[in-house]
C-alpha cells in the first residue's frame, strides 16, 4: 500500500490517498482543540493513544455486527480505512448528563437517564454544528430515513458494546459522539474515531475524568489520564 499525497488536514487527523482509490489513510496528530477551534493545544501522545485505542474498538465492533471504516493499523500513527462520503452529522449519544446537555438546559451534571439518548448535531464550522432535529436533517437531504434508522440502530449498538466494555475496565461511558459514511455501493458504516477525544470517560470508582474534558476544562493532568484510560483498555483486552 502506497501513501500518495495528503488530501486533507482535520483538528486532530490528516488523510492521505492511496494507490488504491477505495482506501485512505488517517495519521492522528498530538494537536488538540476546543470550542470550535478557539482553544488550542498539544496533548503528547494523544495520537498514538487515539489511533490505537479506536482500533482495538472498531474492530470488536465489527465483529459485534457494527461495519466500520476500519482495515488495518499500518503503524503507531497511520490506519488504512475506507473511503467514505462523510454524512455530515455528529451523532451524540448520552447515558449520564453531562457537557452541553447540562448547559442548554440548566440540568445537573451526572444524573443517569432511563433510557439513553441519541441526538445530532450538523457538521458545520462555520455555524458552530448546531444542534439538528431528524426533520431537519430529512428536509436538508443530509441523509435519507432508512439511512437514519439505521445510524440510530448503530448508535445504541456501539453504546451496548462501550458500556459493557468500559464498565468491565472500571470507566462509566457517559456520553460520546459517532460519525457514519458512506461507501461507494450506498452503505452506511461507522467512520471517524472512538477515543477519549469523542467520548466521556469517567474511572467508575473515583470519578476522575479520563477523557478531554482535562483539556477543555482546563483540569490539567491531561496526558496522565489518556495513559491511564489506554492503559485501562490494554488490561481489559
Ligand atoms: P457535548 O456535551 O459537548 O455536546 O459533547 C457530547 C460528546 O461528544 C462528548 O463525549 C464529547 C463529544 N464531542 C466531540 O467528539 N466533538 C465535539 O466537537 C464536541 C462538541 C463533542
Amino acid at each position: 500500500m502506497q501513501k500518495l499525497e495528503q488530501l486533507y488536514e482535520g483538528k486532530a487527523k490528516k488523510v492521505f490517498a492511496t494507490d488504491d482509490p477505495a482506501l485512505l489513510i488517517v495519521q492522528y496528530k498530538d494537536d488538540a482543540t476546543a470550542f470550535n477551534g478557539k482553544k488550542k493545544g498539544t496533548i503528547a501522545g494523544k495520537g498514538v493513544i487515539n489511533n490505537q485505542m479506536s482500533n482495538a474498538l472498531m474492530r470488536r465492533l465489527a465483529a459485534a455486527g457494527v461495519p466500520t471504516h476500519f482495515v488495518a493499523e499500518l503503524s503507531e500513527r497511520e490506519t488504512l480505512v475506507k473511503k467514505v462520503g462523510i454524512v455530515p452529522l455528529e451523532v451524540i449519544v448520552r447515558n449520564i448528563s453531562a457537557g452541553s446537555f447540562c448547559k442548554r438546559y440548566g440540568f445537573a451534571e451526572g444524573v443517569r437517564f432511563a433510557q439513553p439518548t441519541v441526538e445530532y448535531s450538523y457538521k458545520n464550522d462555520a455555524l458552530n454544528d448546531p444542534l439538528i432535529c431528524l426533520p431537519h436533517i430529512l428536509a436538508m437531504g443530509l441523509a435519507t430515513a432508512e439511512e437514519m434508522a439505521l445510524i440510530r440502530d448503530y448508535a445504541l449498538k456501539v453504546n451496548a458494546f462501550l458500556c459493557d466494555f468500559w464498565r468491565d475496565a472500571g470507566v462509566t461511558l457517559v456520553d460520546f459522539k459517532l460519525e457514519f459514511g458512506r461507501t461507494p455501493d450506498g452503505s452506511i458504516i461507522l467512520a471517524d474515531e472512538i477515543s477519549p477525544d469523542t467520548c466521556r470517560l469517567w474511572d467508575s470508582a473515583t470519578g476522575e475524568r479520563l477523557d478531554k474534558d482535562r483539556f477543555r476544562l482546563d483540569l490539567g493532568g491531561v496526558e496522565g489520564a489518556y495513559a491511564e484510560i489506554m492503559r485501562r483498555l490494554k488490561d481489559h483486552v
